[in-house]
């Protein structure tokens, strides 16, 4: 079958390199994909918001199965757009993207079906958020209804920042109209957890768990990113953690979205908190987890084909989901300056020594090529992602790797799965 995959970023280029080896492929294209993902599909200008043309391509290029990997395009509804054109699509329509479109929402979704997260309260009045504020315990979180790019929550430490960030979120509008409604919530402390599943509208297959570095720089300093690195999996997410999440949380969310009358059909991220009070939701994804799905789709032993079509086609609970008994460690080598401001457009030199590597892998984020040499093209340039036996093996097996690849103002965290020391 013809395959598009619609994004641009390590994440895609995962999710293109699963798709590329799968029998059922025949023909594999990305929109608007990036240089590496023209090494396995075939590229075209679209961006992931236009789908008018999104649409007209698939039905050129008679696509047979569109997989959405970014999150801004199934807020927006692209997968309707598809569906609506007779194109199987996999991803959750508009009504159940909003699972990760407004927090709002979800944390309303939460409380109404009994699922542990943070005590909060929802408010579109800045007036009434500020009054809240003064009898309130710090810290505190806040978080701005709508996609920010992972920007939108603030974490402030007392009343005077605090009543700063409602001004940011909900009066200079600095998240734009992500800031026209806001979450206040309690704040939460403990390990946190990604765990990605796989959902057909009734049944939930959760993937092998895995850990985030939002953070830019070593111990956790710096501003928030998109993720610096990941490993999976986590030693800390226990059988006991996930039998407590299995009861309370995976099922309850499907169950809930069902009975709204949103059934959701594609992934759920559940970013996790273990917290001393159990496991508790900090955020829900519409989508895999980026820099997340690099380290647990390798490790995936399943056609990702045939899971994306179980997943459509209501069959999920055929599918015997299975992960090596291994690890992987993720590290994301960026360009200095990232996240505020950066150089683009310098050479990278030692990509090759990836294809002479099992268990290696090179996913680019942001590079483009120039005169048939890969140069920088964003914040987040690749995403180095090396197996092992256990997490520390894998864990310097990445590092190893990092080293092959030399940019000018290449940047990295050192500190990737140090937390795996203290497991
Ligand atoms: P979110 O986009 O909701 O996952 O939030 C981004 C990050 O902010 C999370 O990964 C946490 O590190 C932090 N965070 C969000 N909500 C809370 C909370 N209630 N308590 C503590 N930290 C939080
Ligand atoms: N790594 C976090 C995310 O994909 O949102």
């Amino acid at each position: 079958m013809n395959v598009l995959v619609v994004g641009s970023g390590g994440r895609e280029h995962v999710i293109c390199a699963c798709a590329a080896k799968s029998v059922k492929t025949d023909k594999l294209y990305c929109v608007p994909g990036n240089a590496g993902i023209a090494e396995v599909a075939e590229c075209a200008p679209i961006g992931a918001m236009e789908f008018d043309k999104i649409v007209a391509f698939a039905k050129e290029k008679e696509v047979d199965l569109v997989i959405v990997g970014m999150d801004d395009p199934l807020v927006g509804g692209l997968v309707d757009e598809l569906e609506a054109a007779g194109i199987r699509t996999f991803g959750p329509r508009k009504n159940a993207a909003i699972l990760e479109g407004s927090k709002a929402f979800s944390k309303d979704l939460m409380k109404k079906y009994h699922i542990p997260t943070a005590a909060y309260e929802n408010f579109t009045d800045p007036e009434k958020a500020l009054r809240y504020l003064e009898t309130a315990k710090f810290p505190i979180v806040l978080k701005a209804d709508g996609l920010a790019l992972g920007k939108g929550v603030l974490i402030c430490n007392n009343l005077e920042e605090a009543e700063e960030g409602v001004k940011t979120i909900m009066l200079d509008k600095k998240f734009g109209s992500a800031g026209n409604e806001m979450v206040i919530e309690e704040f939460m402390t403990g390990r946190e957890v990604s765990v990605l599943s796989f959902v057909d509208g009734n049944t939930i297959k959760t993937m092998t768990s895995a850990q985030d570095h939002k953070r830019a720089g070593d111990g956790d300093t710096g501003l928030n990113t998109g993720g610096m690195g990941t490993f999976s999996p986590s030693p800390f997410y226990t059988k006991e953690v996930d039998e407590f999440c299995r009861k309370y949380i995976y099922q309850a969310t499907v169950d809930a979205m069902k009975a709204e009358g949103r059934p959701f059909k594609g992934v759920i991220f559940f970013g996790l908190m273990l917290t001393k009070d159990g496991p508790k939701v900090l955020e829900y994804n519409a989508r895999f987890g980026d820099p997340e799905a690099q380290v647990v789709l390798p490790r995936m032993k399943n056609d990702l084909i045939d899971v994306a079509e179980a997943c459509i086609d209501g069959t999920l609970d055929q599918v015997d989901l299975q992960f090596e008994d291994n690890a992987s460690v993720c590290v994301v080598l960026a360009s200095e300056g990232y996240p505020v401001a950066y150089d683009k457009g310098i050479p990278i030199h030692g990509l090759e020594e990836f294809e002479k590597h099992e268990g290696y892998y090179c996913f680019h984020a942001g590079t483009k090529l120039e005169g048939g040499q890969f140069v920088t093209n964003g914040g987040r340039v690749l995403g180095i992602t090396a197996k092992g036996a256990d997490l520390k093996e894998a864990r310097a097996n990445a590092y190893a790797a990092s080293e092959w690849v030399q940019f000018d103002n290449k940047y990295m965290r050192h500190d990737i799965g140090k937390a795996i020391d203290e497991a």
